[in-house]
């Protein structure tokens, strides 16, 4: 049977998943390439941040046995709960893009999942480093029936729920960072890209971007700013499933309730996680830089200032906290 290349590759990778051996030949004879093919494919996958490694004599093995994501398993976890779909793919350049390009069709709460992203999106055009099975990459549709004005705020809410399906796999102690970072001690656990297409007065829909850092190898050399991944925090390995069930159940029940209250019922979770609460904080957009004492958010999700007694608000921008 003729496959194409990226089904070729998933046997691979299920071949290999529980950290065994296995040669060039075997693994031709399974996925029905020759030898020098099955080569070429891991010198892909290694490429795409899969940590394998051959030996002279015995074949391929994974540094680590890996858990792969599994539909059915999310789908067992959330089935009593919610009914989003969900989508499992091997690589994908971004699920992000994905979701975006088929926004009109998909249905509400659709979910795609990927183990590995080429070309993985962060906020302000930055690169979301993603290397296979390494973290969670996940993007929800979601349309809102009131339009643009009623999103405001739509990033802190997906933090939150982030927040809270962390916690119930037993990490309590993380942090947000205005507008849309998890953070555990000081460092970035996982990121949020929310796109919003739709017009002011008409229905919007969102594509919800989450990107939680997992199990990165330990040459992650691309990323940009402190960063922490669960496994560190765990001491323990992280079930990929369980936390992605976790965070569509989490987030869709929030969502639901967003779209009736707003984020003002959620204001109070925020401030008990708001990294910054009470700190003096630069506030950097463009060539432009403000500084006050950041005082939380308030219900469409700005930034408040406090500077001299007088309070703004602020919609954009990155703040990082000013040392005296
Ligand atoms: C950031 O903190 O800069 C946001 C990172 C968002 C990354 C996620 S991973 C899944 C989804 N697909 C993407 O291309 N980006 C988001």
């Amino acid at each position: 049977m003729r496959r194409k290349p990226a089904q070729t590759r998933s046997l691979l990778i299920k071949q290999l998943a529980n950290g065994e051996f296995n040669s060039g030949e075997l693994l031709g004879e399974l996925v029905g390439v020759s030898r020098s093919a099955v080569a070429n494919h891991i010198k892909y996958l290694t490429n795409i941040g899969l940590d394998v490694f051959s030996v002279k004599g015995r074949g391929y093995r994974l540094a680590a046995p890996l858990l792969l994501l599994d539909q059915n398993k999310i789908l067992d976890l959330i089935g009593q709960e919610s009914n989003n779909i969900v989508e499992v793919v091997s690589v994908i350049d971004s699920t992000n893009t994905y979701v975006k390009e088929r926004l009109d069709d998909l249905p509400q709460g659709f979910v795609c999942l990927a183990e590995a992203q080429t070309h993985g999106r962060g906020r302000r055009g930055k690169t979301w480093v993603s290397p296979f099975g390494s973290s969670i990459y996940m993007s929800m549709a979601w349309t809102f029936s009131g339009g643009y004005q009623s999103i405001a705020g739509l990033s802190l809410l997906v933090g939150i729920a982030i927040n809270r399906s962390l916690a119930q796999v037993g990490v309590v102690d993380c942090k947000l960072k205005w507008p849309n970072d998890v953070y555990y001690n000081l460092k970035k656990l996982a990121g949020i890209l929310v796109e919003v297409e739709g017009q002011v007065g008409s229905h919007a829909s969102a594509v919800i971007g989450i990107g939680i850092n997992i199990d990165l190898p330990i040459c992650v050399d691309e990323i940009d700013q402190p960063f922490v991944d669960l496994v560190s925090i765990t001491q323990k390995p992280v079930n990929r499933n369980e936390l992605a069930g976790l965070i569509i159940v989490t987030l869709t029940k929030m969502l639901k309730q967003f779209e009736v209250e707003g984020l003002a019922p959620f204001l109070p979770e925020w401030k008990d996680a708001d990294l910054f609460y009470n700190e003096y904080v630069y506030l950097e957009s463009g060539s432009n830089r403000i500084q006050g004492l950041s005082k939380g958010i308030n219900e469409s999700g700005a930034l408040l200032l406090d500077n001299g007694g007088k309070v703004t608000a602020h919609h954009g921008g990155e703040i990082s906290v000013r040392r005296a």
